[in-house]
């Protein structure tokens, strides 16, 4: 018997399975009106949605892995089509998620400098382009698997007879992370640095709106948020790369539903302490708003939120 949380992550693929698609589409549409127009805060926007983007894009896929479960267990469903979908989801996330990364380093760059640079944005727009390509291909292959009246060329190798399952990128890394006897423990280790980096800069950038380190501007801790999002970045590729390695683990357990809830809020808190102008006026012995430390506080519960999720995955969830 499947358990809710198995259920509702396979209804969730089908709720958000077009955000990427259409959230990359809205994205370029307001990238490239901000150049027509020379427009800097719609640039602003352009950017920011990118990044919400790349965000929401974790459940679409972590969903997807769910969906699978449920489903290869159904000899009408082909378990190809679904893995052929998968590693071109595979593709399309990295890509965003790199799209995703880019456009928050021109935001960054944008409060501390007025703009950001040209070629950062172009680099942005660019990636953006194939990103939506990779993500419109893996869109078209997931339609096929339950709609046969919308079957593309492109879903031909799904139609093809079951070969070698190591012909699919997503089953080499799994077999790697599995297999190999140093790739899991290396993955635990920069897990935990870049764990231990992003919590520390997110910790010390909300206790200055707190109140904590008053002396110090608002101004001088945000040059320390490129150091957490790398923390950051370097999290999510080894969280893919034990999701990949060992999906069955991780969706149907409780913590680590609650655990990407609580990582995309801290999402959110690093976009509000890069681009919001509240948080960037806190100057020297500048005491910060109600909602800012409301905001302050909620960033550091979901932070403790998402290492007791971590740390519970093999108590109450049934890793390991
Ligand atoms: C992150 C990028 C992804 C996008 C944009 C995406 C998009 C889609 C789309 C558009 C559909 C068709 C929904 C329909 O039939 O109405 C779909 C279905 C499906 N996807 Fe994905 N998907 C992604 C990731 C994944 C991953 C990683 C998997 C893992 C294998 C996956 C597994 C599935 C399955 C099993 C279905 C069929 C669901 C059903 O009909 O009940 N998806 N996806």
């Amino acid at each position: 018997m499947p358990s809710i949380t198995t259920v509702n992550l396979a209804h969730l693929h089908l709720l958000l399975n077009h955000v990427p698609t259409l959230g990359s589409v809205v994205a370029l549409g307001l990238l490239l009106l901000a150049l027509v127009r020379r427009d800097e805060p719609l640039k602003h926007a352009g950017l920011e949605v990118l990044f919400v983007i790349a965000v929401l894009t974790l459940p679409v896929y972590m969903s997807g892995v769910a969906a699978h479960q449920k489903l290869k267990a159904q000899p009408e469903i082909s378990d190809d089509a679904m893995r052929v979908h998968q590693d071109a989801a595979l593709a399309g996330f990295a890509v965003t998620e790199f799209a995703g990364f880019v456009a928050w380093i021109a935001l960054w760059q944008s409060r501390r400098r007025g703009r950001a640079a040209r070629g950062l944005v172009s680099a942005v727009m660019l990636l953006s382009v194939v990103a939506l390509a990779l993500m419109a291909r893996a869109a078209t292959l997931g339609g096929d698997i339950r709609h046969p009246e919308i079957r593309t060329d492109l879903s031909a190798g799904a139609a093809a007879p079951a070969g070698d399952p190591e012909r699919f990128v997503t089953t080499v890394i799994s077999v790697y992370m599995v297999e190999s006897p140093w790739a899991w423990p290396a993955a635990e280790t920069v897990h935990f640095l870049g764990l231990s980096l992003s919590f520390g800069v997110l910790l010390a950038v909300n206790l200055r709106i707190l109140g904590v380190m008053k002396n110090v501007a608002f101004a001088d801790l945000h040059r320390l948020l490129p150091w957490g999002m790398l923390g950051f970045g370097a999290n999510l590729i080894t969280g893919m790369l034990f999701f990949i390695g060992q999906p069955r683990q991780y969706i149907d357990s409780a913590p680590f539903y609650w655990k990407i809830v609580f990582l995309m809020i801290a999402g959110a808190n690093f976009l509000y302490l890069t681009v919001f102008k509240k948080a960037w006026a806190n100057h020297i012995g500048f005491d910060a708003s109600l909602a800012d430390k409301a905001m302050a506080v909620s960033s550091i519960v979901a932070w403790l939120a998402v290492l007791y999720g971590g740390r519970m995955l093999p108590f109450i969830g049934h890793a390991f």
